[in-house]
């Protein structure tokens, strides 16, 4: 049997994947390997490699670590047989929580190499079709789709964990990271719209100062975009490599000045992954179509990742509310506790705000 999230349907611990025999050591230098490609044995789901390596505070290779999965849940308070609509499936992670609290799962996700791949693993743990029900669009049109999935009240509860999972940033071939050598792709759904390479080499200066400035709050945009906009780059490092000859002699002088290199080049990428993907307003036509998908008594959550996805949703829920029927209960967004930002550095950024549908009383 295959684990999701260590659990399977039937609760049973399991100890990752198994299956066809494992490929023969790739050759790599050093004690450890270092590259994606050649971490097979997480890969394959090594049962000691993937405990050593999440000890060490790491995300094992082609896995996702949830985020918040304990608040998410208190949060969405599911009793058996709640419907719930998982916007973002991922890694399925918070889906097998929520399946373990004995709730029904639409799941949604853009990703046509990753999606399917979690929908396999969970099926063989033990979640038919009956508790898990996929739905390989973008959540943009998450109101439709439950609609003509027989639920045009809305359902119990909607929850959606923003971004890209690891398993996605961590593949060079997806063109998310410059650690590692990749095409300038960064299309959360490969098959369609245009790559950030494309898009870059076709941007205008001002275009790219207004995209790294509004997706990101880049303070150097000026300067990057005035290099590297227009240009066409023959992969991710070579974008990188770009962007830090221009900001590496700015922060040269400074104390933690290569910290400060490393988070340009991290918020260059997400301003055009953004981009590539149309993030904003695919979040913004969720927002707008949260309140038609949550029944009364409803409960929805979600978890942000940087300002410009967080404002939006404080921004909905705040005119929610202000319109009249929701209630939410703080102003603060949850934050991951201390023992998880030390476990799992992608929990740090994490913010979580919910809301719920009040039920309004006829009698
Ligand atoms: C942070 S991961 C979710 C991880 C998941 N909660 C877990 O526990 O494994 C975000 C996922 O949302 C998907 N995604 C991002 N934007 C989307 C959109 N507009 N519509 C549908 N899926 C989207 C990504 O492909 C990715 O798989």
């Amino acid at each position: 049997m295959v684990s999701v999230g260590g659990m399977t349907r039937d609760g049973e611990g399991t100890e990752g994947m198994s299956g066809a025999r494992p490929p023969r050591r790739p050759r790599y230098s050093g004690k450890n390997p270092r590259k994606f490609a050649e971490k097979y044995k997480e890969h394959r789901g090594d049962g000691e490699t993937l405990s050593k390596v999440a000890a060490a505070g790491k995300t094992p290779a082609g896995t996702h670590r949830p985020i918040m999965v304990d608040e998410v849940l208190q949060v969405l308070e599911l009793e058996a047989g709640d419907v719930v609509a998982d916007a973002t499936l991922g890694f399925g992670g918070h889906a097998a929580a929520m399946l373990g609290k004995g709730a029904v799962v639409h799941a949604f996700d853009v990703d046509p190499v990753e999606g399917p791949r979690t929908v396999e693993r969970m099926r063989a743990a033990g979640y038919g079709e009956d508790v898990l029900l996929f739905h390989p669009v973008n959540f943009a049109g998450m109101g439709r789709e439950l609609a003509a999935a027989g639920f045009p009240e809305g359902v119990d509860a909607v929850f959606a964990d923003l971004g890209l999972s690891s398993m996605q940033i961590d593949d060079p071939a997806r063109g998310f990271t410059w650690k590692e050598n990749g095409p300038l792709d960064m299309r959360l759904n490969p098959q369609r719209g245009v790559s950030a390479g494309k898009l870059l080499a076709g941007m205008s200066e001002e275009k790219l100062v207004k995209v790294l400035t509004e997706n990101a709050d880049e303070p150097l945009a000026r300067e990057v975009a005035a290099v590297v906009a227009g240009r066409e780059f023959a992969g991710t490092v070579a974008l990188a490599e770009a962007v830090r000859a221009v900001v590496a002699p700015v922060y040269r002088l400074r104390v933690g000045g290569d910290e400060e290199v490393q988070r340009t080049i991290r918020r260059v990428f997400q301003a055009l992954r953004i981009e590539v993907n149309g993030e904003f307003s695919a979040l913004d036509a969720f927002l707008r179509a949260l309140p038609g998908c949550l029944r009364a008594g409803g409960r929805a959550a979600v978890l942000t990742f940087h300002s410009g996805e967080d404002r939006r949703v404080k921004h909905a829920f705040a005119a929610m509310a202000a319109g009249g029927g929701y209630y939410v209960a703080d102003d603060q967004p949850w934050r991951a506790s201390v023992a998880e930002q030390r476990a799992n550095s992608r929990s740090t950024s994490a913010k979580l705000r919910w809301i719920e549908r009040v039920e309004v009383d006829d009698a």
